[in-house]
């Protein structure tokens, strides 16, 4: 077993190991470019030790932001050959070059986290006074290009965007695509990462064909919100977006920015009450599929984020701990990506099973925040177990522990400096 020394000095080597000055690469091998969530994850490693190379990071991932607002899932700062869909697949003219979908956004947390922790508020105030305009034209996007008619639930259009790539609630919605092209041989994934661990071939096809569609509305925001052949509300965005609704609000606040402070109060409230059209039966959160009307019929992780945007209290993180408990017998390291009790479950599939370190952070501070402590310190727990038994894999087989994907992954370091490696620091990320 690795000693906490151990890892700290892994981790640092890591994140120094996957910088390319100014931005952080997930994995040199898996990922060789800067993903949207990833750097907002591995901001707060750095802004453990410094703090100047963790807003850079953000900054950095600003640069590929498109007018309309759009924070790009991954920007192609240079060229790489070992990745695909790569600039030409995605044909979105930007300079520099990006993807046409976005990722969870996590950036206005991070800034919160950052300029919270700062030794020096003046100059954590200019970083976040130049970064907030841009910050607030990415949820302006979320909430008005994703939500074209106001409704509250913003719009998923790919799986991607989800962060949780090939979750099982994805399944139906993606059975309605259908594929037009197949892309199998351009796949480098299964090169670096056992085949098993990865999405199918059949998946590649459906979600490269979502691609084809929007760059046939020739990635016009609005078009491709109301016409792709997947649109979603997916249950992790809802939540992430709500809570960096609150983290904006709170920078606001600092900075004297009233008049936004209005607008973010404006989507807080539209669509913390949205998420009641989320809840099935049993009183658990769903995604749901927007051109059915359908809640996704399996509890994902992303199930137990809204106790993270502050919705729903301690009867609903009472409901949540019971779910956790009638899959603990099924898993020895909390939270699985989907419902190990499900059919659809892989522990080792990407998202159909393995755990997943910034999703355990997000949820261990919902559970904290509705008043359920004993939850969140038994998922900190067990993820400090796994990457001292296990290290800093990009995500962990539920039931061994046993890393899986790319290996001396960044956000999986970033979450040993600031969370798991400081127990004692509390459950609230911020
Ligand atoms: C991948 O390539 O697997 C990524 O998750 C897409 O963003």
């Amino acid at each position: 077993m690795t000693t906490p020394a151990d890892l700290d000095r892994l981790a640092r080597e890591i994140l120094a190991r996957n910088d390319r000055g100014g931005y952080t690469v997930p994995n040199e091998k898996v990922y060789p470019f800067q993903w949207n969530w990833d750097s907002a994850f591995v901001a707060l490693g750095f802004a453990v030790y410094d703090e100047d190379r963790a807003w850079r990071e953000l900054e950095t991932l600003f640069l590929g932001q498109w007018d309309d607002g759009m924070v790009p899932s991954i920007v192609f700062h240079q060229p790489a050959e070992n990745y695909y869909p790569g600039p030409p697949a995605w044909g979105t003219r930007h300079d520099p070059p990006t993807t046409g979908i976005s990722q969870p956004p996590v950036a206005a947390t991070a800034a919160r986290v950052i300029y919270a922790g700062s030794a020096d508020r003046p100059a954590a105030a200019a970083r976040a006074r130049a970064l907030f305009p841009k910050l607030m034209a990415s949820h302006r996007w979320w909430h008005e290009v994703r939500d074209p008619d106001g409704t509250g639930l913003v719009t998923v259009t790919h799986p991607w965007e989800t962060g949780r790539d090939n979750s099982p609630e994805w399944d139906a919605p993606l059975a309605a695509v259908t594929p037009t092209v197949s892309v199998a041989a351009l796949r480098k994934d299964k090169t670096h990462v056992n085949a098993s661990e990865r999405p199918t071939d059949d998946f590649y096809d459906r979600v490269m064909t979502l691609v084809e569609e929007a760059k046939a509305l020739h990635w016009d925001g609005k078009a491709v919100a109301r016409r792709l052949s997947l649109r979603v509300c997916d249950i992790g965005i809802q939540s992430i977006l709500v809570r960096a609704d609150h983290d904006l609000l709170w920078l606001a606040g600092e900075l004297g920015l009233a008049a936004e402070a209005v607008e973010l109060e404006g989507w807080i409230d539209r669509s913390t009450l949205a998420f009641d059209r989320l809840l099935a039966p049993d009183g658990t959160w769903r995604s749901m599929d927007l051109r059915t009307g359908k809640l996704a019929p399996t509890i994902s992780s992303g199930s137990f984020l809204p106790l993270y945007a502050r919705v729903g209290g301690q009867a609903a993180a009472d409901r949540l701990a019971g779910v956790l408990d009638r899959w603990a017998p099924a898993v020895s390291y909390a939270v699985p990506s989907s419902d190990p009790l499900a059919p659809t479950y892989d522990p080792v599939r990407y998202w159909r099973g393995p755990v997943w370190l910034v999703v355990n952070r997000m949820i261990c501070d919902g559970f904290a925040a509705a008043g359920r402590d004993d939850v969140a310190a038994r998922i900190a727990a067990q993820s400090r177990a796994l990457v001292l038994e296990h290290g800093l894999a990009e995500y962990f087989d539920p039931r061994t522990g046993e890393g899986l994907g790319g290996r001396d992954f960044s956000w999986s370091a970033a979450m040993w400096l600031a969370w798991l490696a400081r127990p004692d620091a509390g459950f609230a990320l911020t």
